[in-house]
């Protein structure tokens, strides 16, 4: 069966994800866009083939899966539409400009029964699955803590360009939801709970609710404790790179990357380095480097769960939101 997959949004990522569709070698027709900025979805319609909509309610009615990738304020509404007319979904991180937001679009997807699907893509990251295998192996020892870095160029210039990210109501926050959702998705994917956290967060360049650094100290029901440092700066070739360094009671590894970063690590024994091809090729687990988008359209064709689902979006979410009160309190230890 060709599954028929309309876009809502026709900038970056969905871009982004077209190509990742046609990478897959999945059985797909790109049947319709929309987008606002007309010259944007014509553009789109040029590479894709697909027919340029007058409104997101033809698209969804023209396809059998939508891909929801707007800016951020726009996310619910869409996959409000999407779901009333049981349109499998795939939605873009973060779900929503709040948790209030992204609390009613799991609740909507959840009560229609829609295969659905988010854009935390770093869950199939290869080294990650490493970092995430050596943490878990007995021979680690207690995990005691993890350095987490994540910078990126504010990316309302540069290739990204998109004034949106730096209008509050459009996408709700700064750094922290914008691009670090990933990265406390990921903290907890990897090891477990966290039970509390303490955050600070700055807005050097002077954007109204867009904080352009956070430093959160994040306890874990394990003992764990992590800082995440997320940093947006204008550094122009830097366009986004994440640092992540683990220390257990006998492992110490690093990874410089993200998808196909290289590893490092020791336990007792001389340091073994990988490059991403390396791990990727070494890693054993089915999800570890599989396409996200082939993974979306198979789970749409058997009508099975998607992975990783927006329910499964929404931890995250509700962990950002207490980083974010807890930096409204001065760096108050807030628990959750
Ligand atoms: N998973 C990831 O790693 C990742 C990476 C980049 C962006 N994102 C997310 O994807 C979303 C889009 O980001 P982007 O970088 O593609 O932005 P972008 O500015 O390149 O594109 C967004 C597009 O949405 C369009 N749009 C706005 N309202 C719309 C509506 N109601 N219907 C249809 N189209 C509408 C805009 O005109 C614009 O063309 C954001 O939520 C962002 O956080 C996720």
């Amino acid at each position: 069966m060709t599954v028929r997959v309309g876009f809502l949004g026709a900038g970056a990522i969905a871009t982004y994800h077209s190509k990742s569709l046609r990478a897959s070698g999945e059985k797909v027709e790109r049947s319709l866009v929309f987008d606002p900025d007309r010259p944007r979805a014509e553009a789109f319609a040029e590479i894709t083939g697909a027919a340029v909509a007058e409104s997101a309610e033809q698209v969804i009615d023209g396809s059998d899966a939508v891909y929801v990738c707007t800016w951020t304020s726009e996310h619910e509404a869409l996959v409000q539409l999407a779901a009333d007319a049981r349109v499998a979904i795939f939605c873009e991180k973060p779900l929503g400009t709040s948790l209030a937001s992204a609390k009613r679009m799991v609740e909507r997807v959840e009560a229609s029964g829609v295969v659905n699907q988010v854009g935390l893509v770093l869950r199939r990251s290869p080294v990650f699955h490493l970092l995430k295998q050596l943490g878990d192996d007995p021979a680690s020892g207690e995990l005691i803590t993890v350095i987490f870095r994540d910078d990126q160029f504010l990316p309302i210039q540069g290739r990204y360009a998109s004034t949106w990210r730096a209008d509050v109501e459009r996408a709700g926050a700064g750094v922290l939801l914008e691009h670090s959702i990933h990265d406390v998705d990921l903290l907890e994917w990897m090891y477990g709970a966290i039970i509390s956290v303490s955050a600070t967060t700055r807005f050097l360049h002077g954007i109204e609710g867009i904080e352009d650094s956070a430093v959160a100290h994040y306890s874990f029901e394990s003992g764990l404790q992590a800082t995440l440092t997320s940093v947006w700066h204008d550094l122009l070739d830097r366009p986004s790179n994440r640092q992540v360094e683990v220390f257990g009671s006998t492992l110490w590894a690093q990874l410089n990357g993200e998808w196909s970063g290289e590893v490092s690590w020791s336990r007792n024994a001389p340091v073994e380095t990988r490059s991403g091809a390396e791990v990727a090729r070494e890693v054993r687990d089915s999800r570890a480097g599989e396409n996200p988008d082939g993974a979306f359209i198979r789970s749409v064709r058997d009508d099975s769960p998607a992975y990783p689902s927006m329910a499964d979006a929404f931890r995250a979410h509700v962990v950002v939101d207490a980083t974010y009160r807890s930096a409204a309190a001065g760096g108050a230890r807030i628990e959750f």
